[in-house]
């Protein structure tokens, strides 16, 4: 089985999503798959022109010549893609949503009607069959994923494709914290990231146990959001005083 991540995070290898991709792919890998996680901040990927080349012209082929080549080959090569990236203004990154725009030459341009009579496009590819999301994002709750969810639910219709795993990580800053009494939650909760990689290939879904497991919050206090807020606060704080020294 091939497992590629597409992470959108600017911040790529030093991005909080990329904690939680590399945890998932270990897990992946140690289960017998071939794992990959690319960058797309560090791909030259330019915006759809809407010129619909691929779709007429060149059926399959976009009339741009950038790395979209090699990641449209990769994507339509795996057999499970993870669509990773942070929440930005509620919604995926500006990177991730370009790619997603460029995916578009792996649709035929015919339609049909899916099992519900909602109009999509004729399948291209047999690949991926299944998709998994991994998010983290800034603020302590977990309703601040609701824009991904649905985004993700109708994207894989769109591409034939089944959600199989969905992985979301409020307060995501904590996943890079260097306070040392967070390092234990954060190892614990890599290992279960593993855990969902390897379930993933051993049985294409997660368990119900690990996908509770992903969503309990990594500090355990009824306040939580509370004091998370007063810290956060009190940082904006120090940090501007400082720089108004
Ligand atoms: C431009 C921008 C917009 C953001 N918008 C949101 C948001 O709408 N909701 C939220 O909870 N966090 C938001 N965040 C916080 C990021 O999701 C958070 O810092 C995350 O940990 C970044 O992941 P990364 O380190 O992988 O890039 C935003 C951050 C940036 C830079």
């Amino acid at each position: 089985m091939r497992i590629t991540a597409f992470n959108g995070s600017p911040k790529a290898e030093r991005g909080n999503t990329n904690v939680m991709v590399e945890a998932f792919l270990a897990g992946a890998r140690e289960a017998g798959a071939e794992i990959e996680n690319v960058f797309l901040s560090r791909k030259k990927i330019g915006p759809c022109k809407a010129c619909n080349a691929c779709w007429m012209k060149t059926p399959g082929r976009c009339a741009q010549r950038d790395d979209m080549d090699e990641l449209l080959e990769k994507f339509a090569a795996s057999d499970v893609v993870v669509f990773a990236t942070p929440v930005y203004v509620d919604n995926v990154t500006g990177l991730m949503k370009n790619f997603m725009d460029r995916l578009i030459p792996i649709a035929d341009a015919h339609w049909e009607k899916d099992e519900n009579g909602e109009c999509r496009h004729v399948r291209r590819h047999d690949k991926p069959a299944k998709i998994a999301v991994i998010s983290n994002c800034g603020f302590p709750q977990q309703s601040h994923f609701q824009v991904l969810r649905l985004l993700f639910r109708r994207l894989s219709r769109n591409i034939h494709a089944e959600v199989i795993a969905e992985i979301y990580r409020e307060a995501g800053a904590l996943l890079s914290a260097p306070a040392p009494d967070l390092q234990s939650l954060v190892s614990n909760y890599r290992e279960v990231l593993r855990k969902a990689g390897r379930e993933v290939v051993e049985h294409s879904r997660l368990s119900a146990a690990t996908a509770a497991e992903l969503e309990r919050p990594l500090l355990p206090s009824g306040n939580f959001v509370d004091e998370y807020m007063k810290l956060v606060n009190q940082r904006c704080d120090d940090i501007l005083k400082k720089l108004d020294a």
